[in-house]
């Protein structure tokens, strides 16, 4: 099936787009408290950013769940593979596909039948991967999808019927509200046939200070990755934030999980936003800008059970601060 778009198709979805952003960030500046969607950090500077946070050496996650991908491969391909009958390898989120090329290369090696339909909700991701991972990984079957997570599981469902394996890596999920992340788990399996799988990336509770150092790196790489949406709005939708004039603040909760990020306004501030809005901030006001929540195993397996899947394995980097899980939907 040809899924190219036309170039009016492209400019109707890129207005789309600039219109949603619009729209989500003008009712985030208007609430009380002011928040942003951390959905818009990344653009292609905050791809860059994100990928230098991976870099260094206080950001953990990455690093535990390449060590699961890297030496766990073979027990994760074994899970996944069941029957042996084709099936298609749908990555939420793809980024950089770095963790599921592991994965990608064994299933090759082991003449596995599949198709990779990574989605992103960036088009520099999208559009970098679709360009790269054929030729890095000779044989292998590329789809790529540029949109929400949701949109592009009911497009590579109407792709094709096969059996469908979901890569949601990196905990992403708890870049969701606790119940956010339910209710997400749930929509995802209205998506998924009984016998698909999901495997999902969770970050673990552990000491506090490891889990805050990670959210306030001494390089200052988080802090850019924030203030780079206030640079968004002002690149995308004609605002004029000074970001000198806000400051990163990230909390972590040991007894919820929740890690949370803010910018603070350091100043008593007018910003507009296009000719139309005009947001006021009083000093030491704050944008609530991301939570990147921490679990528990058992909050894991809970999770899945309340969302309709069954988990049927689970796998730990050896410092045990990050887990992936295998559930299967019933
Ligand atoms: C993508 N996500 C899982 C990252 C996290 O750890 O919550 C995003 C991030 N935010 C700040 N540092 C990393």
């Amino acid at each position: 099936m040809d899924t190219t778009l036309t170039q009016s198709e492209l400019n109707e979805a890129s207005k789309t787009k600039t219109n949603q952003f619009y729209n989500d960030v003008i009712t985030g500046l208007s609430s009380s408290p002011k928040r942003l969607s951390s959905k818009y950090f990344y653009d292609a500077v905050g791809d860059k950013l994100f990928q230098d946070l991976m870099n260094s050496p206080e950001y953990y996650p990455t690093n535990c769940e390449l060590e699961i991908f890297s030496k766990k491969t073979a027990e994760i391909t074994d899970a996944i593979i069941t029957d042996g009958n084709p099936f298609d390898l749908i990555e939420l989120g793809a980024g950089d596909a770095m963790k599921s090329t592991y994965l990608l290369k064994y299933l090759l090696a082991q003449k596995a039948e599949f198709t990779y339909l990574p989605i992103d909700i960036s088009d520099n991701v999208i559009s970098y991967l679709t360009i790269t991972l054929p030729v890095t990984l000779p044989g292998l079957k590329v789809t790529g999808l540029n949109g929400e997570y949701f949109q592009m599981l009911t497009r590579a469902a109407s792709i094709s019927s096969r059996r469908k394996v979901v890569l949601f890596l990196g905990s992403n999920i708890g870049n969701m509200p606790v119940n956010d992340a339910i209710e997400f788990c749930r929509e995802l399996r209205k998506h998924l046939s009984p016998g698909d799988m999901v495997l999902i990336g969770m970050d673990l509770k552990k000491n506090p200070k490891t889990v805050l150092a990670a959210y306030n790196d001494k390089e200052g790489i988080t802090k850019r990755f924030n203030l780079n949406l206030l640079e968004r709005i002002n690149r995308e939708l004609d605002a004029n934030f000074d970001v000198s004039k806000f400051e990163h603040y990230p909390t972590y909760d040991p007894e919820t999980g929740a890690c949370k990020s803010y910018l603070i306004s350091t100043t008593d501030q007018q910003v507009n936003i296009g000719d139309k809005e005009t947001i006021t901030f009083a000093k030491d006001e704050y944008i609530y800008m991301e939570i990147s929540q921490k679990f528990t195993t058992q909050q894991a397996g809970q999770m899945a059970a309340s969302a309709g899947f069954s988990q049927i394995a689970e796998f730990f980097d050896s410092k045990k601060w990050f887990t992936d899980a295998i559930w299967v939907a019933v």
